[in-house]
C-alpha cells in the first residue's frame, strides 16, 4: 500500500478528487493531510473522510525536521502539493527527492513564482492577452514552480473568456488529470 500525503492550504477540491480516486484502491491511499491554515476547507474534508490531518507551525516547518520526521514515520511514498501556499523548505525537498509534486494553474514557466496563485494567475493570463492557459504538474525542487514538468494540459482562451471562466476551465483540467498523474507516478 503506497502512502500519499497531501499538503493544502485552501478549499481542497483537488485533495477531494485524489481521495475519491483512491477510495477503493488496494494499492494507494491518502494517509495524511497537512495544512498550514486553520479553518481551511481541506481540514473539513480530512475530518469527513476520516483522514488524519496536521496543522503545521511555521517556525517548526521552516527551521526543524519535525515534519520531515512525521512524513518518514508515515512511510510517505509521494508528497502531493494541492494548493499549498508556503514554499517547501530544502530539508523536505532533500528528504523526498523526486517524490514531491505540485500542480500549478497555468502553463509554466509563464505565470509562476511567488504571489502567482488563485485568481491572481488567471487575471494575469487574461490581462496579458494569452490565447491559451492550462495546468502544469511538476516535480518540486528548491525553487518556486521550477521543477521538471510531468504534464501540461491546455485550452484555448476565447475573447469571451474572463478570469473566472478561465479559472473554471483550469479547475476542470486539474480535477481530471491530477489523480491520474498521482497514480501514474506511484504505481509505475
Ligand atoms: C489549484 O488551483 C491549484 O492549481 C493551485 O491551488 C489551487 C488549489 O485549489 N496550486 P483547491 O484547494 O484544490 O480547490
Amino acid at each position: 500500500m503506497k502512502n500519499i500525503v497531501i499538503f493544502a492550504s485552501g478549499a481542497g477540491s483537488n485533495a477531494q478528487k485524489i481521495i475519491d480516486h483512491f477510495r477503493n484502491s488496494d494499492k494507494a491511499r491518502v494517509a495524511l493531510i497537512v495544512c498550514n491554515k486553520p479553518g481551511a476547507g481541506v481540514l473539513d474534508i480530512a475530518q469527513r473522510e476520516g483522514i488524519p490531518s496536521v496543522l503545521i507551525e511555521k517556525e517548526k516547518f521552516f527551521h526543524t525536521d519535525t515534519y520531515v520526521n512525521l512524513l518518514k514515520e508515515k512511510e510517505t511514498d509521494l508528497v502531493v502539493l494541492a494548493g499549498f501556499l508556503w514554499k517547501v523548505p530544502d530539508n523536505l525537498v532533500h528528504a523526498f527527492p523526486n517524490r514531491i509534486i505540485n500542480i500549478h494553474p497555468a502553463l509554466l514557466p509563464k505565470f509562476g513564482g511567488k504571489g502567482m496563485y488563485g485568481h491572481f494567475v488567471h487575471e494575469a493570463v487574461v490581462a496579458a492577452g494569452e490565447t491559451e492557459s492550462g495546468i502544469t504538474i511538476h516535480y518540486v525542487n528548491e525553487k518556486y514552480d521550477d521543477g521538471e514538468t510531468i504534464l501540461q494540459e491546455r485550452f484555448t482562451i476565447t475573447k469571451e473568456d474572463t478570469p473566472e471562466t478561465v479559472a473554471r476551465k483550469v479547475q476542470a483540467l486539474e480535477h481530471q488529470w491530477f489523480p491520474v498523474i498521482v497514480e501514474r507516478i506511484l504505481l509505475k
